[in-house]
């Protein structure tokens, strides 16, 4: 029941990385490409339809098999079969974490006190089938006895992020349904919302784990009253549904018993998307295509658990993450999707591993003496090319960049595509070798440029290159791939919670600003407003228009 308790920077692995990151740093990849012609091939891996090109890192075949030495001195061996066995691994909570047996095979076991949740699973996936096969059928209709049009989800964080997220990058396979999707609380994002709906054929999908959660409450609760300005009590069965772990919470918002989709507490909110949390992706593309996402992630698992470290994907880039943040001090990473599907995917990882691994509380309970997580953020390429590249080409700052594409369109527009992917290859062609005085200087020289007009010139034309980049190439966006996509990043997560020896499946830094929220809450509607800080208090003032700036 161990799981390792480490101080990565303890290890001999850690201490002989931060020697040899003194030795390799002024490395340039341009050299290293031109010393080693199969340098491409020999840093790729290649599995399912997925290649990873990882030669564009400032690695060299040493900084790889130092990094996978301190995989094996931090525990990953022993804490990846916990993992995957239902450990109690988010120690905070008391928790398993068990996403991976949302996709787990029918026939796998996997027992959690006695039980074999698998059967659980299978359980309330085949109520997800049901209920969206009837749904998207037209077969149970509404309370006028219309079929529906319009499915809306009400969630937040996790379980909003990872619907909207696979709901947009699916688009292609989707049906008729409309998805919507309310989640801030600020009033005027359900207004838009719901401005555009017909109660008649509305089908609401309440979905938190904790039914707690003053967003969505909110959200539902103002929804509810709408409704009800057409529609009956009773008529509340037909149109809402809920999904959560708190079933007493849900009772009393009116939901009837049988359109409860239960959660579990082994699963946390970031990582839900492939429990009934995902009820408006069914909905949306149909039980099979939400069926093919569940098996691609669970053969990334498979992937995961069974490969020897340095030939398994997830492992190779929370590593190469891991030699970025810790060795040359790179604060954030970007991901660039090359489709426009994806749009949603950097913002959705941003909870995955922002909430995941922003700790700085070992798992013995004291300070981290060394850098965790890293900021994530990005947008599609190509519109992040006339955006912020010229940042990640010229800057002061390392950013590591993982540029995720696919072989196919879905649309199979050549013409667009071949433009999109020569984009791509370019990006990180061009991170890599940069472009020297040299190569400046002669290219101004064909411009017949004066020799003050080129002096003057050159140094703002010239890029360092050495930019690190990942490459992801995959046959094509279908839910299968993309399962395979997700599961990917959230083992790269798991395993750079394991080296940094923090817990990552807790997230008690979100608490304190919700416990605030509710005293100020009371602030604003009472007359008076307690004790705080003056700056909190005068925009308090200011904005219950009693303060003087
Ligand atoms: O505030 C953070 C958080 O707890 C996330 O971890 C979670 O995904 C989100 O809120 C929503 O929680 P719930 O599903 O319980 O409403």
């Amino acid at each position: 029941m161990a799981f390792p308790k480490i101080n990565p920077t303890s290890t001999p692995a850690w201490k002989e990385l931060t020697q040899h990151y003194q030795e390799t740093k002024e490395n340039h990849l341009r050299e290293q490409f031109n010393a080693d012609l199969d340098r491409g091939t020999s840093f790729s891996l290649l599995w399912n339809d997925f290649l990873l090109d990882y030669s564009k890192n400032r690695i060299t075949k040493k900084t790889l098999s130092l990094l996978g030495e301190l995989a094996e001195q931090v525990g990953l061996e022993e804490a990846r079969v916990g993992y995957f066995k239902g450990e109690l691994i988010n120690k905070t909570e008391g928790r398993a974490v068990l996403h991976t047996a949302l996709r787990a095979k029918k026939d796998d076991e996997i027992f959690l006190e006695g039980k074999n949740i698998v059967e659980e699973v299978y359980a309330v996936r085949k109520k997800i089938k049901h209920f969206s096969e009837a749904i998207i059928s037209g077969d149970r209709k509404g309370y006028t006895g219309k079929a529906f049009t319009d499915v809306v989800n009400i969630g937040i964080g996790g379980s909003d992020l990872g619907p909207v997220m696979v709901t947009e990058a699916l688009k292609f396979y989707k049906n008729h349904l409309r998805t919507h999707f309310v989640s801030n609380v600020d009033g005027d994002h359900v207004n838009e919302v719901l401005k555009e709906l017909d109660p008649e054929t509305t089908l609401f999908v309440i979905v938190s784990k904790s039914f707690t959660t003053q967003e969505t409450l909110s959200n539902a609760m103002t929804i509810k009253k709408w409704f009800l300005k057409k529609a009956l009590k009773k008529d509340v069965a037909d149109h809402f549904v809920a999904v959560s772990t708190n079933e007493e919470k849900i009772e009393k918002f009116g939901i009837a018993q049988e359109n409860v989709f239960p959660m579990w507490d082994w699963v946390g909110g970031r990582f839900s998307l492939w429990s009934a949390v995902g009820l408006s992706i069914a909905l949306s593309v149909g039980y099979e295509n939400f069926e093919d996402l569940l098996l691609g992630a669970n053969e990334m698992d498979s992937h995961f658990k069974e490969t020897p470290f340095l030939e398994n994907m997830p492992v190779i880039m929370a590593l190469l993450s891991v030699w970025y943040n810790n060795f040359y001090g790179a604060e954030t990473e970007a991901l660039i999707p090359y489709t426009q599907y994806l749009h949603r995917f950097p913002a959705y990882l941003q909870q995955g591993m922002m909430e995941s691994n922003g700790k700085s509380m070992d798992r013995g309970g004291n300070r981290v003496q060394h850098q965790t997580g890293t900021i994530v953020w990005g947008e599609p390429g190509t519109n992040s090319q006339h955006a912020f590249f010229q940042l990640i080409h010229q800057g002061t700052k390392l950013i590591p960049t993982d540029f995720i594409g696919f072989k196919k369109s879905l649309y199979g527009n050549m013409d667009h595509h071949n433009k999109l992917m020569a984009n791509f290859f370019a990006q990180t062609e061009a991170l890599m070798n940069g472009k020297t005085a040299e190569e400046v200087k002669k290219e101004l020289e064909n411009q017949q440029l004066s020799e003050e007009e080129l002096r003057s010139l050159l140094p703002f034309k010239i890029f360092e290159g050495n930019k690190p980049t990942n490459t992801l190439l995959i046959e094509k966006l279908t839910p299968k791939s993309l399962g395979a996509l997700i599961a990917l990043y959230e083992h790269k997560i798991f395993v750079q919670g394991v080296i940094w020896n923090i817990f990552s499946y807790d997230q008690w830094g979100v608490e304190l600003g919700k416990q605030l929220a509710k005293n100020i809450l009371l602030d604003i509607e009472d007359s008076n407003i307690g004790d705080h800080d003056s700056s909190t208090l005068s925009l308090l003032q200011f904005f219950k228009k009693q303060a003087k700036f």
